[in-house]
């Protein structure tokens, strides 16, 4: 393993930045976002130093919910821009050095798409089995529901042939039937096309809702054409995108326990998801933040999988659905909600909340930067959300997840510059109050050293110098102070080590960094310091405080 080999797996040391085309920027004053506007915005996010952009789906769609509905899956939505617009958003962000993935969504379609209104008018239509049908009457299954504030079943009833079809999701989100191979193969070529006109690979929408299905088609004697093992269908996948374009990437939407997550990175074979969300991690941080005690983060940390050099997890702390909480028990969650969003308009799902950090934390600066800072440090590639650069908040008068789904605010003028449309127009409102335009905006914080914007710039320079956090070796450095997580990260000859404090309180961590004298340096602010000969040094930290220091041994290569 040389440096020269972390350009080839370019995205186990890339910072994600995920936007949704239609609130982003709007360059024709139509009120939405389009791909015309984003082209503009490509430099801000260059000069951010982010290296890989995920696009929330683009594909032409009724928008029942915000895209992830798609009614043709080789087509751009007309009023976000072309095929053409597209291209060219992706060869400007490569010339900057930033990469362009967007979601596929395979686990279903909206009931727009054509497949489906053709398979619904008749039991024996040609694509009546790109769908999953029962005739008989389903059980209960509101259990199984992703929304139940909309849906009690999984299953509809279609009045024209009298049988039910599946759907997670919402009830115009029909499911695939994945288990079809003429549906894998029309999969494959889309996202073969999207390869091809120059996207680097996927956010893969709901993966272990459609590896369900084929699991569940596998079990039927019926239906000797399913791979008797699922998850061959994530290793065709795989192979199928790297053998079209050798390092695109599938980075999979699998909330499960780790240990289940194992299986879909491939297990020791790594040959089916290149990376995951790693949302364990993400929930026990919050639990974490919500008890001033690392202990909850560092179990989940510890407990994560060991997986092969060529799998990644991707690292978030807010992604553009509710905050989940779904795998912390009633009474932890039950903790974060007390502490973050005791509301109950806050709260979404009975799992989850609809805010955005900043809310969450009082919108203290010094909360904000610590919490970044950690994710930043956490072993993985960082994954942010547009808006978290400038400490963006919600709006919960807007419906069910759509309160984190607000125009980007670029300037403290109308509509926080992100359209010249009348503000009744716009696609979604802009955020009113403390968190508004006025007080929060990209031009104010890209012209002031001491901003959040400058402060997560300056975290991206700090990471992306570090493949250790990306490539490295993980270890909790063992220290008493609960409020502290102190980390390791090593890699080849070098290590750094990360020391933060969930509480408010200023304290002093001691801690053993290696079996000799060795100089630390600080990666976030000027400053170093030498431990003793037996490689013991006390750390001194604000409340709310970090440090990141690389440790120098010997005759590293590395700049100090
Ligand atoms: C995923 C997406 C979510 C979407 C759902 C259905 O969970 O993250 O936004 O609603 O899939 O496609």
């Amino acid at each position: 393993m040389r440096v020269t080999d972390t350009s080839d797996q370019w995205w186990k040391i890339a910072v994600i930045y995920c936007l949704d085309v239609e609130t982003f920027y709007d360059s024709d004053g139509d009120g939405i976002g389009d791909l015309g506007g984003l082209a503009e915005r490509v430099d801000y996010l260059a000069e951010l130093g982010v290296t890989c952009l995920w696009l929330m789906p683009f594909y032409p769609t009724p928008d029942r919910d915000d895209g992830y509905d798609v009614t043709d899956l080789y087509g751009v939505d007309h009023r976000l821009g072309t095929h053409g617009q597209l291209v060219e958003v992706i060869r400007t962000a490569n010339d900057r050095g930033i990469r362009v993935i967007a979601d596929v969504v395979i686990n279903h379609t909206s009931d727009q798409h054509p497949w489906f209104k053709a398979a619904r008018r008749s039991k024996d239509n040609r694509y009546r089995d790109w769908y999953v049908w029962r005739a008989d009457a389903p059980p209960d299954t509101s259990d199984q529901v992703v929304f139940p504030d909309r849906e009690d079943s999984i299953w509809e009833k279609d009045p024209r042939t009298g049988e039910w079809y599946l759907h997670h999701f919402y009830r115009y989100q029909p499911d695939l039937n994945v288990a079809n191979q003429a549906v894998r193969d029309e999969i494959a070529r889309t996202m073969g096309f999207w390869l091809e006109l120059g996207l680097d690979g996927f956010r893969v929408d709901a993966v272990p809702f459609f590896i369900d299905d084929v699991e569940t088609a596998a079990a039927d004697p019926g239906r000797p054409d399913v791979p008797a093992d699922p998850h061959q269908y994530l290793r065709d996948l795989r192979a199928f995108v790297n053998r079209r374009k050798g390092n695109a990437i599938l980075l999979g939407e699998v909330n499960l326990p780790h240990r289940d997550q194992k299986k879909f990175f491939g297990g020791n074979a790594a040959d089916e998801l290149h990376m995951m969300f790693d949302f364990i991690t993400m929930q026990n941080l919050y639990l974490s933040l919500a008890r001033g005690d690392v202990r909850p983060l560092a179990k989940a940390l510890r407990q994560r999988p060991a997986i092969q050099p060529s799998c990644q997890w991707a690292t978030f702390v807010r992604n553009h659905d509710e905050l989940t909480l779904d795998k912390l028990t009633d009474a932890q969650r039950q903790e974060v909600f007390d502490a973050f969003g005791p509301e109950p308009e806050m709260q979404i799902y009975g799992r989850g909340l609809k805010r955005r950090l900043p809310g969450m934390l009082d919108g203290d600066p010094r909360r904000l930067r610590l919490v970044y800072a950690l994710l930043f440090s956490l072993p993985g590639t960082p994954t942010i959300f547009y808006g978290e650069e400038l400490g963006m908040g919600e709006d919960l008068a807007q419906e069910g997840r759509m309160a984190v789904r607000t125009p980007m605010q670029w300037t403290s003028g109308r509509n926080g510059g992100f359209s010249t449309a009348p503000p009744r127009k716009l696609v979604s409102p802009v955020v009113e109050g403390g968190y508004g335009p006025a007080h929060v905006n990209a031009a104010q914080q890209r012209r002031d050293p001491d901003s959040l914007w400058s402060f997560i710039r300056g975290l991206i320079a700090a990471y992306r110098s570090c493949p250790e956090l990306g490539w490295g070796t993980f270890e909790v450095l063992p220290q008493p102070d609960h409020a502290v997580l102190a980390h390791r990260s090593a890699w080849e000859d070098a290590a750094v080590i990360a020391v933060h404090n969930l509480g408010a309180e200023p304290t002093e961590v001691d801690l053993t960094v290696a079996d000799r004298e060795v100089l630390l340096v600080d990666l976030l602010q000027p400053g170093e310091e030498r431990t003793d000969d037996r490689g013991r040094v006390t750390l001194a930290l604000d409340g709310y405080g970090y440090r990141w220091l690389r440790v120098h041994v010997g005759d590293d290569a590395r700049l100090p």
